[in-house]
């Protein structure tokens, strides 16, 4: 087979990415490792940046975001057992952010390449990218027991922390920045009225907690746990009480999470990463494949769909004026960003968990610092404006 850009991951990234080249009219293919279903339904990311929707509508795939997205303008900090409010418009100019789940943004992405685009390949899993520097690049990859290559003219790794084109990169180009945190999150899904109309983000001497919304009936809620924990350690009753602990509130007692039946429950761990350059020859990554970040301040969705925005405007320029600008400015351009983001998800992260070797001084070093975010414009705007998302270059 051979296309223009060859696509690996059928993720958020792979998936934008497909979308915004097919309404370009570039030729290219996404070969997906997973099935539909389970890429459908793989639970992650929920909050949208002002941005990500705007970029998501403008490539004709935010009709049912608009309809069944719930626009946030601002969210509640809890700590000292305290309620504190960060309102984004007047902080920010106007932005606020969607509440639209990932698995949501996947189908709709889905469903209109299906319906319109190119080809989508589920059970196909990369095995090699090759030729990267060549002006010929072949993928290899595995689809109905059989090996089969993709030669294409560029290749896009939107393949997830876990995939194969980053290794394409050779090691002697390649620079890794790393960082692990000493805790995770246990994150549920639960049928179950969001009794709160904002997102809260608590901080507590129990450690961190964070409730979130799917839908008006849906509730997603995480909790800090220690790393290696078994989510089995955790029964549903044990998850509920810990929640309304870590945001009890003094001045109102009786505060409590409305409760239901749990439908997913899973640890996941943290950690800080970026590959640079993100270009090597035609080979360029995008979303999770080149970083990673701590899920406090829900920047990596948001990061993948800036990622691909900024390509396909570069390959785009290319195909209209020849010039290859673009696409030689695109690692250093989504690097800014990519470092503005993990530094804001660094920044979210310390300041509201409990880090096991904490010390008191450091604790009131997090409370200092909440208290300043809840009490000054500038602190609170700084919030405001990394959270609801910083505008594209032009
Ligand atoms: P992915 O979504 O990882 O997609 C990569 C795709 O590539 C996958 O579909 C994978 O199957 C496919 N693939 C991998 N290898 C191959 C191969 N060899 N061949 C073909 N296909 C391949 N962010 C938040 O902001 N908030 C959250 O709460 C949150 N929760 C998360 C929970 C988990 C468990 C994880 C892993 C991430 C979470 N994130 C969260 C981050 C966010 O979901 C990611 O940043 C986002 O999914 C990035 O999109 P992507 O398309 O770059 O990568
Ligand atoms: C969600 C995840 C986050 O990491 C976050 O900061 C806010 C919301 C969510 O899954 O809804």
């Amino acid at each position: 087979m051979r296309t223009t850009v060859g696509i690996i991951g059928g993720g958020p990234a792979g998936l934008l990415l497909g979308r915004l080249l097919d309404n370009a009219g570039i030729d290219n293919v996404v070969l997906e490792r997973r099935d539909r279903a389970y890429v459908e339904q793989r639970q992650r990311a929920g909050i949208l940046e002002q941005q990500t929707a705007d970029t998501l509508r403008a490539a004709g795939a935010g009709a049912r975001m608009d309809r069944e997205g719930l626009v946030h303008h601002g969210i509640e900090l809890r700590f000292d057992r305290g309620a504190h409010r960060v309102d984004f418009p007047s902080l920010t100019g106007g932005r606020g952010v969607v509440v639209y789940a990932q698995t949501e943004v996947v189908k709709d992405l889905i469903a209109l390449r299906l319906a319109d685009g190119g080809p989508l390949c589920f059970d196909a899993e990369v095995r090699a990218v090759e030729g990267v520097t060549s002006d010929r690049p072949v993928i290899h990859y595995r689809h109905e027991a059989e090996d089969r290559t993709l030669t294409c003219d560029y290749v896009v790794g939107c393949d997830g922390f876990h995939g194969v084109a980053r290794e394409a990169v050779p090691a002697s180009v390649r620079t890794t920045y790393e960082r692990d945190y000493p805790y995770s999150w246990l994150g549920i899904l639960a049928q179950a009225a969001p009794v709160y109309d904002e997102l809260i983000y608590a901080h507590s001497a129990r450690g961190f907690a964070l409730a979130s919304v799917r839908s008006p009936t849906v509730s997603r809620l995480y909790l800090q746990v220690p790393n290696g924990t078994d989510p089995a350690a955790w029964p549903d009753e044990r998850v509920w009480d810990e929640l309304d602990a870590r945001f009890a509130l003094d001045d109102d007692p009786t505060w409590k999470l409305e409760r239901g039946p749990v439908t997913a429950k899973a640890v996941l761990p943290m950690r800080s990463h970026v590959t640079e350059p993100m270009r090597h020859g035609r080979l360029f990554l995008a979303g999770d494949a080149a970083h990673i970040v701590p899920p406090t301040g829900a920047k990596g969705l948001n990061l993948a769909a800036a990622d691909v925005t900024v390509l396909a405007r570069a390959l785009i320029h290319q195909r209209d004026t020849g010039s290859a600008d673009l696409l030689d400015a695109y690692s250093d351009t989504c690097l800014r960003r990519v470092w503005r983001a993990e530094h804001f998800s660094y920044l979210m992260t310390t300041t509201l968990h409990t880090d096991p070797a904490h010390s008191p001084f450091d604790t009131r070093l997090q409370l200092a610092q909440l208290a300043r975010l809840a009490t000054s414009p500038h602190a609170a705007a700084d919030l405001a404006d990394n959270y609801t998302g910083l505008p594209l270059p032009r």
